[in-house]
């Protein structure tokens, strides 16, 4: 079914006998979906999900820093039963695997958010919606039950924001993902070559009838300049506080790199933190989030739970986060590129692909559920040598 809705929306290019074939082959890893979207996606939106800033350097770090991690798996442990349960600010979810908000995601399949929550309901995990959406806090609440996100970028007009933090409560939301890396859009540079717009069918429907502008041909890329005129450049810790008095909702904060920042958000009284870059699409040259995660987690004496996002492809690199200390990962691109070449039944396989593979890990190391992961599961290149050691 899916299929047919994709021919009949006129923003999708006509597919390829290439694209035809290659969808007919089995698809047994995530990454496989990014070949097929780009196969069948119109250049300017491939490009827009797929790029990262400038050099695309953290980009590509993102997924090199997780193959520099190395097991150490545990043998002869009974792991007949594995437990990959979780719970996340006091929700129950089927895997420590979660949806990062991605914006936009209508360009990607008609169905958009719709399938992305479907799906993630069906899996048993937390969709996270972007402020950015082609589809609004209500109609996603609409699809049905399952635990959901509201990540909010702060308006300049803080009516705006307040009214959006407002609806999104109403409409059953069950926390607040205040991104905090964007001030200024990344120079993504695909995006400015391809001057980005959103196409004419769509729109970004929270903030339809606010006459806000829309994202239209710029000499740029649209969004950047979009944000330029939108999103508040100012926005500082106070404005946690301020978040904090219009909402009763658990704020998580997305895009803290550093202990330093991990300590302030703490006492901020946030009720956690997202160690993500952004998928490398702001600031280039930050390390992988992988890279960073260690530093933030031992910042917060586990006073919150740290959750990271950032290149996660393999239920191996979801063990991996674990063991640095993370209580869950957020996967953003794997979701927009199953989603396009597949639909809902695309992020299904997604997600199912990841909490296979995740369960694989674990019963190939030694663990029989998320606890029981530690950081001896795992050695990284910055660990002292152990030979030598007594351990
Ligand atoms: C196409 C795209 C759109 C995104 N839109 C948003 C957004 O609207 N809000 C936000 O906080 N992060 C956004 N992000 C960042 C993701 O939430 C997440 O941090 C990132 O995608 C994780 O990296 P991954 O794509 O390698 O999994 C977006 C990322 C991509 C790739």
């Amino acid at each position: 079914m899916s299929v047919d809705l994709i021919a009949l929306n006129p923003i999708f290019n006509t597919r390829s006998s290439k694209f035809d074939s290659a969808r007919k082959m089995e698809i047994t890893n995530v990454m496989e979906y990014e070949a097929l979207a780009k196969e069948k996606l119109p250049k300017m939106i491939y490009d827009y999900y797929a790029s990262g800033a400038e050099d695309q350097w953290t980009l590509k770090e993102n997924r090199n820093a997780f193959s520099r991690i190395l097991f150490r798996p545990r043998i002869l442990i009974d792991v007949s039963k594995i437990d990959l349960t979780t719970t996340v600010l006091g929700f129950k979810i089927s895997m420590p695997i979660m949806i990062a908000p991605t914006a936009m995601q209508k360009m990607a399949h008609p169905d958009g958010e719709y399938a992305t929550a479907r799906a993630a309901a069906a899996a048993g995990t937390i969709m996270t919606l972007s402020s950015w959406g082609t589809s609004s806090v209500e109609e996603v609440a609409s699809t049905g039950p399952g635990v959901r996100f509201f990540q909010l970028y702060v308006y300049k007009d803080r009516n705006i924001v307040t009214q959006l933090v407002k609806r999104a409560e109403k409409a059953g939301f069950k926390a607040i993902v205040l991104t905090v890396d964007t001030p200024r859009l990344g120079r993504r540079e695909s995006d400015i070559k391809n001057r980005f717009i959103l196409p004419q069918n769509l729109s970004l429907r929270n903030f339809d009838g606010l006459n806000l502008g829309k994202l239209d041909k710029t000499d740029d890329s649209g969004l950047a300049s979009y944000v330029a005129g939108q999103v508040d450049r100012s926005l500082s810790w106070k404005d946690v506080k301020w978040l904090q008095s219009i909402t009763p909702l658990p704020i998580l904060v997305k895009g803290v790199l550093t202990a330093e920042d991990a300590r302030i958000a703490v006492q901020s009284g946030v009720a956690g933190i997202i160690v993500s870059n952004h998928g490398a699409r702001q600031l280039d040259y930050v390390p992988a989030t992988i890279v960073a995660l260690e530093e933030v987690v031992e910042a917060t004496q586990r006073r919150v739970p740290v959750f990271l996002d950032g290149g996660v492809r393999r239920g191996t690199d979801v063990f991996k986060a674990l063991a640095l200390g993370a209580s869950g990962v957020f996967i953003g691109r794997p979701v927009v590129f199953s989603l396009a070449v597949d639909g809902e039944a695309g992020i299904r396989k997604t997600l199912q692909m990841l909490h296979d593979e995740l369960e694989l890990t674990m019963a190939l190391s030694g663990c029989r559920s998320l606890a029981e992961i530690t950081r001896n599961h795992i050695a990284a290149p910055w660990d002292p040598p152990r030979v030598g050691s007594k351990l």
